[in-house]
């Protein structure tokens, strides 16, 4: 085992996993809220057997504790299942995957069966008209009838919720109130610079202090200790609920980070800010796959997400 870390003591113990860089919705944050649903950049996928061969070498270097899987949209893959199944025969038990629900209640206990253990389901809006201004797509209720399916199958759930001021900044607390009364664990994110964001950072930024004024009209709550290398800060209200923010501006998480990405192109990159593919095909020897990742561990920040200007439709969430 090669423990690669870097001066801040920052090593890579989850690798995401971007299976596609396709996508059934058109979100405003990832595309130009187009309808063209398409990463003009997107190739084939993968292959499951070789992107199983990918995490091994990888996992066999690193001894990874946690995988994500992401996209695109993970659910549109069709080899999830024996990609799940691969994952947890190396040993890993930490599966988890970030969806948008569209197609959960048809995946959900064929995913659990196989392994995975939590999903992140990202719903931006309840109010149906919302939803479409969101992600250019109509019945939200499928989502819904998505997660009550995820959590009646075992499966950790949580929410995340991107909030883009003058959007659907009025959904937060119909948001907080639907997951605390099915005692779900929601996350609230500002939005990142992103994509076509990169350009213009501030325009729907709906920051940390703005998640939490809202909040406070309704609730009272007091903050509860960050978890190391936690995405999220989290809150606890009088009656018990948990709601967490996920603040890449406000308050950005870099110091900690132990993420490494690989998209469905075979190539890594170290931070979400990095449009630099390092890849990692035809990799076969140890050391040219230590270089790699030392260049990968190179791309993390000091200070602060900067963005970039891919998409997460490419480089997975
Ligand atoms: N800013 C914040 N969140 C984003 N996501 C995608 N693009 C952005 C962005 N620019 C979110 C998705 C999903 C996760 C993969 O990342 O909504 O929850």
């Amino acid at each position: 085992m090669h423990l690669l870390k870097d001066i801040y003591n920052r090593d890579f113990k989850t690798l995401r996993v971007s299976l596609l860089s396709r996508c059934n919705l058109s979100c405003v944050y990832c595309t130009m809220g187009e309808d063209d649903i398409k990463d003009a950049n997107h190739t084939a996928p993968v292959d499951s057997v070789t992107l199983l061969q990918t995490i091994q070498q990888l996992h066999d270097l690193l001894q990874l504790e946690t995988i994500r899987l992401t996209g695109g949209e993970p659910l549109l893959y069709h080899e999830l299942i024996p990609v799940i199944k691969g994952i947890k025969a190396m040993g890993i038990d930490e599966i988890k995957l970030t969806t948008n629900g569209f197609l959960l209640e048809r995946m959900a206990e064929q995913m659990k069966d196989a392994g995975m253990r939590s999903i992140n389901v990202s719903l931006d809006a309840i109010d149906e008209d919302v939803f479409f201004l969101m992600s250019k797509r109509s019945h939200v209720q499928r989502i819904l009838d998505g997660i009550d399916k995820a959590v009646d199958a075992g499966l950790q759930v949580k929410i995340n919720a991107v909030i883009m001021k003058g959007v659907n900044d009025t959904q937060l607390l119909p948001l907080l109130d639907y997951a605390f009364a099915r005692n779900i664990t929601i996350r609230f994110l500002e939005v990142m610079a992103m994509g076509h964001l990169h350009a213009e950072p501030a325009k729907y930024l709906f920051t940390q202090e703005d998640i939490l004024s809202t909040i406070a009209t309704k609730y009272n709550f007091k903050k509860i200790n960050r978890a190391d290398s936690s995405t999220a800060n989290y809150w606890q209200t009088e009656a018990g609920n948990k709601f967490g923010i996920i603040a890449n501006e406000s308050e950005p998480f870099c110091h900690d980070c132990n993420r490494l990405r690989l998209d469905s192109d075979g190539n890594i990159y170290g931070c979400l800010s990095s449009n630099h593919p390092i890849s990692l095909k035809h990799v076969t020897d140890t050391q040219t796959l230590i270089e790699k990742l030392q260049q990968a561990m190179d791309q993390k920040q000091v200070a602060k997400f900067v963005g970039s200007e891919l998409s997460m439709l490419h480089i997975g969430g």
